[in-house]
């Protein structure tokens, strides 16, 4: 069935099959596969002038592929995932995927409003994780091409119905995925609620800059312009207290290997496996990078920037080899790394961190860019 918004999309965007018409626009979808609710995904492939060519499909809003240029102009995919639906259906950790309503954790699903307690999933470790057991990375999301100066544009909207997962109020969230033609990734999450509910979308783009996952990250260099982090308890959520990043593993003030320390016997690498914690971001002096990744032997360097007070840093310690990516790739421990830019976690329940409560008549909006270049 197709909805109305695929409808209007479809008298804008030529069927793939009409390959002729399709080279014109900077927008082009085919077909991706169904849904066990028979529901029809597609995949939506945006090109900027350059070559960089971006994929997206309608289930969780995934980024399925990002291809970008190395320091030789070779266009490689930086992005994990798989190569068809059937592997994101089948128990995939966030690749590509937008993340809400709450990106993180939330202590034991549980958080107040107004005197009135409301429980989510315990989907992880006995904490809520990531939206809940089926949160936006696994809902169907509506595609229409817009029309941007900055280049090819894809908005995404979902409604998120009341109580749905446990969260109160009816959701209207809206991503507007953007690819410019100086090579960035531009998103815009937007969201309005009819109650009083909280609200924190990230997107989970696992990254590996050395073009078609070749190896893992440990040699990517990282950079993050923080000079707190948020400690963690064992089971990743925030003690309540922040911490210096000053002589400790935790500090990537100047850009540093991934591998360089990881492996440290420091108490917070070891209850998160690695790294896999929210930096504080120091509030960015205008428009400069808040996070920035490096990998040596492509060139291939990619800056963060956005309007979010944290950025969780996952470097992949959870991957393990069982899952089985694109041609046939099996993503071992720190495959790929996420810069999920997002409030800290478990602000629900910490009074302390900055407030991710959205009231009825209020406009959640953040923006993210992902810039990729070479040097
Ligand atoms: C979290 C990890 C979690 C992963 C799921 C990340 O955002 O920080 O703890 O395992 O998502 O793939």
């Amino acid at each position: 069935m197709m909805s109305q918004a695929c409808k209007k999309n479809d008298e804008k965007i030529p069927a793939a099959a009409d390959t002729t018409a399709v080279a014109a626009s900077a927008v082009a979808k085919v077909a991706y596969g169904t849904l066990p609710d028979g529901q029809a995904v597609e995949e939506y492939t945006l090109k900027n002038k350059n070559g960089v060519e971006l994929k997206v499909i309608n289930y969780g809003g995934i980024v399925t592929s990002l291809k970008v240029p190395d320091k030789n102009g070779v266009l490689e995919d930086v992005v994990l995932g798989f190569d068809s639906l059937k592997g994101y259906l089948g128990g995939s950790p966030y690749f590509g995927a937008i993340v809400g309503r709450y990106g993180n954790r939330i202590a034991k699903g549980k958080f107040t409003l107004d005197g009135q307690t409301y429980t989510l999933a315990q989907n992880n470790n006995g904490q809520h994780l990531h939206g809940g057991l089926k949160g936006f990375d696994k809902v169907y999301w509506h595609i229409a091409e817009v029309p941007a100066a900055e280049g090819p544009s894809l908005k995404l909207t979902y409604t998120s119905k009341d109580m749905e997962e446990g969260y109160p109020g009816t959701l209207q969230a809206e991503v507007t995925y953007t690819l410019t033609d100086n090579n960035e990734f531009k998103i815009a999450y937007t969201a309005t609620t009819d109650k009083k509910t909280v609200v924190n979308l990230t997107q989970h783009t696992y990254f590996n800059l050395t073009g078609n996952a070749k190896r893992d990250i440990l040699d990517h260099q990282v950079m993050l312009h923080a000079d707190k982090f948020v400690p963690v308890d064992k089971v990743l959520i925030p003690t309540g207290k922040l911490k210096d990043v000053a002589g400790t593993p935790f500090d990537f003030r100047t850009a540093t290997a991934v591998g360089q320390r990881v492996n440290e016997k420091d108490e917070q690498l070891i209850v998160g496996g690695g790294y896999d914690h929210a930096w504080v971001l120091s509030p960015a002096d205008s428009g400069k990078a808040v996070a920035s990744v490096y990998e040596p032997t492509s060139g291939r360097f990619l800056e963060v920037y956005t309007t979010e007070p944290a950025i969780q840093f996952y470097c992949g310690n959870f991957l393990d080899g069982t899952v089985v990516g694109k041609q046939g790739n099996a993503y071992a421990k720190r495959f790929g790394l996420c810069l999920e830019t997002e409030h800290y976690p478990d602000s629900p329940n910490q009074p302390s961190f900055p407030s991710v409560v959205l009231n009825p008549g209020e406009t959640y909006s953040t923006q993210t860019t992902y810039k990729f270049s070479t040097k």
